[in-house]
C-alpha cells in the first residue's frame, strides 16, 4: 500500500535520479500535526489591482480579494497582484482567490468572475512544490471564517483547484459537546474521520458492520467514543441509530461504501444492487429517518462521501459511479430543501480522489500508480486528508457552506 516512489523521491539520490530522468518529483506535503499546526509563513492579504510589497516573503499564503473584478479589464489587477508573488510562496503554501457569484444579466461581471475559475485551476496545475490554489465565491454577507481557517492551514494539504461557494449563515451554535455518527468507521477514511472529529471535541459514535467487530471496537476505544455494530442497509438501521442517540445528532457522516467493479456487459444485477444500496440507498433512508425522527439537531451537519468517479466516471464502475453521483444529487437536494435549511442544517459532500486505503490497495498496480500520479500534487492522499475536509464541513461555524461538493484529490486530472 505504501507509495514507494514518493518515499524514494523524498531522498537526495532519489530526487537526483527523478530530476535527471524528467520524472515527477512530488513534494512532501505539510499536514496538520501538533508540531506543524500552521502554514510555513505569514499570510499576505491584498486586493486585485494592489501592488504587492517588493522583496518580501516567502509567504505561507496569499489571499487575493477579486470580488470587485467586474469586467475582463479588471482581470489585469489579478495578474498584477499575483505575478510578482508566484515565486514568493513557501513550499506547501496556499493561494486563495476571493470572488463573487457571476451575475446573470451582467455580461462583463459574469465573464470576469467565471474567468477566475480557469485562472485558479491553471495556477493549481503549474504552481508545484505542494502548494494549493482555490477560489471562494462569496455571496453578500458570506460566513467564510471557518473555510478560510481550513484553507489557510496544513489541514487542507490535499485539496486544490476547488471552487467553493459560501453563503451567509445564522449565528453558529456552541461548538462544545457535539455528537457525531460516522458510518464505515472501522478502518480507512471512516476511522480517520472518527479520530479527527474526536480531536475537535465531538463524542463519536462509530458504526460498521458486525463482522468488523474488533477493529470497530478498537477505533471506538481510541476516540473515546461508542461502537455501533450495524449493517447500514438493514431495514431498521435508521430506527436503531435514532435509539442509540437519545440526545440527538449534530454531525452525520455517511462514509460507508463498497466497490463491486465490472464492466456493465459483465455486471450481474446483484453487484449493481449491492453497491447502489450500500453507497446510496442506505444514505437516503437513514437521512430521511433521522430527519423525520428529529434525531438530527438544529444546525446539524450532514456530510456525504462521493468520489471523483461520480464526477468523471470510471471504466468498470457504472454501479459505483452512479451511486457516488447520486450522493451529489442527494446533498444538493437536501441543501435546497426549505425544511432542512430552515433548521440551519447543512448538507455537503467530499469527493475523494486516490486515497491510500485498503480499497485502493486492491487496485491493480499500473492503475494504482496512474491514480497516484495523475494529479497536481503527484501523489495519493491519506485518509486524514479526507477527514480534515469532513471536519471543516462539519464545523459548527461552517453554516455558510451548503450544497457544496469538495474534491479531496490533489486536483486530479479526472473530471477536472
Ligand atoms: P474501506 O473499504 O477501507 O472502508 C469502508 C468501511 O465501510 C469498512 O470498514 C466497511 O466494513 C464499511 N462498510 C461497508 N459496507 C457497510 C455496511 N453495509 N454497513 C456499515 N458499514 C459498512 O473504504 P475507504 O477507502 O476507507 O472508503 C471510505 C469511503 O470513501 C467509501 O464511501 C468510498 O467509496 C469513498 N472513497 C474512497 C476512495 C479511496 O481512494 N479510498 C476514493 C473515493 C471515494
Amino acid at each position: 500500500m505504501a507509495d514507494r516512489y514518493l518515499r524514494l523521491t523524498g531522498t537526495a539520490p532519489g530526487r537526483f535520479v527523478a530530476r535527471r530522468l524528467g520524472l515527477p518529483q512530488p513534494a512532501a506535503l505539510r499536514r496538520w500535526s501538533p508540531r506543524t499546526p500552521d502554514l510555513p509563513g505569514p499570510v499576505l492579504r491584498l486586493a486585485a489591482g494592489d501592488t504587492p510589497p517588493s522583496g518580501s516573503g516567502p509567504y505561507g499564503a496569499v489571499v487575493l480579494d477579486a470580488t470587485a473584478v467586474a469586467d475582463p479589464a479588471g482581470l489585469r489587477g489579478v495578474h498584477g497582484a499575483l505575478h510578482p508573488l508566484a515565486r514568493s510562496l513557501a513550499p506547501c503554501g496556499r493561494i486563495v482567490v476571493l470572488g463573487a457569484r457571476p451575475q446573470d444579466g451582467d455580461l462583463g461581471h459574469a465573464a470576469a468572475q467565471q474567468a477566475l475559475e480557469g485562472f485558479v485551476r491553471s495556477l493549481g496545475k503549474e504552481i508545484g512544490r505542494g502548494c494549493t490554489v482555490q477560489l471562494l465565491r462569496l455571496a453578500p454577507g458570506a460566513a467564510a471564517d471557518s473555510t478560510l481557517d481550513f484553507l489557510l492551514s496544513p489541514r487542507s494539504a490535499y485539496v486544490s483547484g476547488q471552487v467553493i461557494e459560501i453563503g451567509p449563515a445564522p449565528q453558529p451554535p456552541a461548538a462544545e459537546g457535539r455528537t457525531a455518527l460516522v458510518t464505515g468507521a472501522a478502518r480507512g477514511i471512516g476511522a480517520a474521520v472518527a479520530e479527527t472529529l474526536a480531536r475537535g471535541g465531538a463524542h463519536v459514535v462509530c458504526l460498521d458492520v458486525p463482522q468488523a467487530g474488533d477493529a470497530l471496537a478498537e477505533v471506538a476505544a481510541r476516540v473515546t467514543g461508542t461502537a455501533l455494530a450495524l449493517d447500514i442497509t438493514a431495514p431498521d438501521a435508521g430506527g436503531r441509530i435514532a435509539a442509540a442517540l437519545p440526545g440527538g445528532l449534530d454531525v452525520l457522516v455517511h462514509n460507508a461504501g463498497i466497490t463491486r467493479d465490472r464492466r456493465l456487459a459483465n455486471m450481474p444485477a446483484d453487484r449493481w444492487e449491492t453497491v447502489i444500496d450500500v453507497n446510496l440507498g442506505s444514505v437516503l433512508r437513514t437521512t430521511a429517518h433521522l430527519l423525520a425522527a428529529g434525531t438530527l439537531n438544529e444546525h446539524a451537519r450532514i456530510v456525504g462521501t462521493a468520489s471523483i468517479a461520480g464526477i468523471a466516471g470510471n471504466t468498470g464502475q457504472t454501479n459505483y459511479a452512479a451511486s457516488k453521483a447520486g450522493i451529489i444529487g442527494c446533498v444538493r437536494a437536501l441543501a435546497a430543501d426549505p425544511a432542512v435549511r430552515g433548521r440551519g442544517i447543512t448538507a455537503n459532500a467530499v469527493a475523494p480522489g486516490f486515497i491510500e486505503t485498503a480499497m485502493t490497495a486492491a487496485v491493480p498496480l499500473v492503475i494504482r500508480e496512474a491514480g497516484r500520479r495523475m494529479n497536481s500534487l503527484g501523489q495519493g492522499g491519506l485518509p486524514v486528508d479526507v477527514a480534515e475536509t469532513v471536519a471543516w464541513l462539519s464545523d459548527a461555524a461552517s453554516g455558510g457552506v451548503n450544497g457544496q461538493v469538495v474534491r479531496v484529490c490533489g486536483q486530479s486530472l479526472l473530471g477536472a
